[in-house]
């Protein structure tokens, strides 16, 4: 396995790899061997994870992981994305917490993952975004998608992250809510029917059922009117 140093976007270092079990798993196993804002990009995952132990498909997709020495909230990445992705006209919606939809389809996924043993070392944002069909979970007509550039959508997602990092809790809560797909919807989660009220100011749904208020602060949520994997 060979990891190249590539270029450098701002202050983050582009590493790139041919193939890769995944790049998650790797900064998980090496993070002290790169600086903050590392990227690591790989032409091919063998074994892409995405959240709640769900696997990762993808084959000339845009694949990459982004190490941070500190924390990073979770609508950072998604909103990154999303502002990236406008600036080629493709208009996105968030699906809480943190995947990308286009069209009703899911076209990214994020996968969050803190390095913690005896204190707080490392945050991995692993990001896999779809330019390509996926038949198997139902992504197809990209439409624009398929022309981008996965190196140049990459630096729009770095230089937009770093926008957005400026922002302060409020103002990027605000942004998040503008572009969720959830608010005010139906969803499913845990098998039961829930009207999304709010997000919270520390990134839960404030949902509604029977009359009853609660917070749903993990998991996987499915959206009443979406047909989707
Ligand atoms: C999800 O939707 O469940 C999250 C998917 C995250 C996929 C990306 S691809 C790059 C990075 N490496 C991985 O193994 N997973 C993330």
């Amino acid at each position: 396995m060979n990891i190249n140093f590539k270029y450098k976007i701002n202050d983050y270092s582009l590493y790139e790899v041919a193939e890769i079990n995944s790049t998650n798993t790797y900064f998980k196993d090496n993070y002290d061997k790169y600086s903050d804002k590392s990227i690591l990009i790989a032409l091919r995952q063998t074994a892409g994870r995405g959240r709640i132990d769900h696997v990762w498909v993808s084959e000339n997709d845009l694949t990459f992981s982004i190490l941070f020495n500190s924390k990073q909230n979770y609508q950072l990445p998604a909103l990154a994305v999303l502002e990236a992705l406008k600036e080629y006209n493709i208009d996105t919606k968030i699906k809480w917490p943190n995947d990308i939809f286009y069209n009703n389809m899911k076209i990214c996924g994020i996968l969050i993952e803190d390095i913690y043993l005896d204190k707080f070392y490392a945050s991995i944002v692993g990001i896999g975004i779809n330019l390509t069909d996926k038949e198997e979970f139902n992504v197809k007509n990209l439409n624009k998608l398929y022309d981008i550039d996965k190196y140049e959508l990459l630096s729009k997602i770095a230089i937009n992250y770093d926008k957005i990092s400026e922002l302060n809790d409020l103002k990027r809560l605000k942004l998040y809510k503008e572009n969720s797909l959830v608010l005010n919807k139906k969803i499913i989660y845990n098998g039961s029917i829930y009207n999304v009220i709010d997000i919270n100011e520390d990134g839960s749904l404030k949902v509604e059922k029977d009359g009853i208020l609660c917070d749903i602060s993990y998991g996987d949520i499915e959206l009443m009117s979406v047909n989707y994997k």
